[in-house]
């Protein structure tokens, strides 16, 4: 079964624990938590300080995504602050294999993400290492943007990778989305679907997300 992850990007920030809430009762697998620093990326959103503050309102992991520079300065603060899983860009990361173990010593699952323009060799060698292995499908920064359809081939190269390893990451796509997108996503080989305008600006929560399938 295909997860679903909604990014809280696009959710009503004044009423964060309702729109959750709303997500979970809605079938979200995981509750996606774009965190931007205006270096990594141009745009900044949340700290430890949200993420501590909704993790008591859902029983659903916290998935964070670091877009960040330096992320092992923050490793521990997210993981006290309750993520459940933690992923960091390659492009971000010098010392990758280091990053991601210090993730895992904090009792947090590990995940990878690369861009768009980044090929998925890079991040193979790390690939028996990852809990999650995360392909943006539009440059990160924002949410509303148009899906990538040149990553699609990567999803399936991971994904063939993961096979002939025998390893059992999750892949998990982010970026543009949506009733036309996610099926391609699925058929390239993706388990987790990171949604953040085509759920939060719908509605009916519920459906926005059956909508994803259909
Ligand atoms: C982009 C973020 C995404 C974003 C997705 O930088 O990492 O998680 O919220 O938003 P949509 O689904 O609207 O493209
Ligand atoms: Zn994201």
């Amino acid at each position: 079964m295909t997860k679903i992850a909604p990014s809280i990007l696009s959710a009503d920030f004044a009423n964060l624990e309702k729109e959750i809430k709303d997500v979970e009762q809605a079938g979200a697998d995981y509750i996606h938590v774009d965190v931007m620093d205006g270096h990594f990326v141009p745009n900044i959103t949340i700290g430890p300080l949200i993420v501590d503050a909704i993790r008591p309102v859902t029983d659903l992991p916290l998935d964070v995504h670091l877009m960040i520079d330096n992320p092992d300065l923050y490793i521990e603060a997210f993981a006290k602050a309750g993520a459940d899983f933690m992923t960091v860009h390659q492009e971000a990361c010098p010392h990758l294999h280091r990053t991601i173990q210090n993730i895992k010593s904090q009792g947090v699952k590990a995940g990878v993400v690369i861009n768009p323009a980044t090929p998925a060799d890079m991040i193979r060698p790390v690939l028996q290492d990852v809990d999650m292995v995360l392909l943006m499908t539009v440059n990160p920064g924002f949410g509303g943007q148009t899906f990538i359809q040149s990553v699609l081939p990567k999803i399936k190269q991971v994904a063939e990778w993961r096979e002939q390893q025998q390893l059992s990451f999750e892949i998990e796509v982010d970026g543009g989305v949506n009733q036309e997108t996610a099926s391609l996503c699925v058929e390239a080989g993706a388990d987790v679907l990171v949604a953040g305008s085509a759920i939060f600006n719908q509605p009916d929560r519920k459906k926005a997300i059956r909508d994803l399938f259909n």
